[in-house]
């Protein structure tokens, strides 16, 4: 049988997961791929406009989820620029969700 302490570090590692797979591999349904093409489009002081890989990462994102993000701090602490995030889709000819 499984003792308590360690079914306590088993969910401790899927927690940790969950925080390392927003950082590093995926957010909003863009994967990694896509974030690496995207962010030089969305990084200061030089942006570029979007690739076409970058516009195709982002018509499969979730861009309600990206508005969540607009003012906290994990875009930023991923050298994300929010203001150009959210600009992003406009370039891409897609259209964000009201009230983003
Ligand atoms: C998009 O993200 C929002 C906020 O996180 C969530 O409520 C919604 O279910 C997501 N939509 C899809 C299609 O995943």
């Amino acid at each position: 049988m499984l003792g308590k302490r360690v079914v306590l570090v088993v969910v401790v590692v899927v927690l940790l997961g969950m925080v390392v797979g927003l950082e590093g591999l995926e957010l909003c349904d863009i994967n990694e791929d896509g974030l690496v093409a995207c962010k030089p489009s969305v990084t200061q002081p030089d942006p570029v406009d979007p690739t076409q890989g970058c516009c195709d990462a982002l018509k499969v994102a979730n861009l309600t989820c990206l508005c969540g993000y607009r003012n906290s701090f994990m875009l930023p602490s991923l050298g994300i620029d929010p203001d150009l995030a959210m600009a992003l889709p406009a370039k891409c000819n897609l259209s964000p969700p009201p009230n983003c």
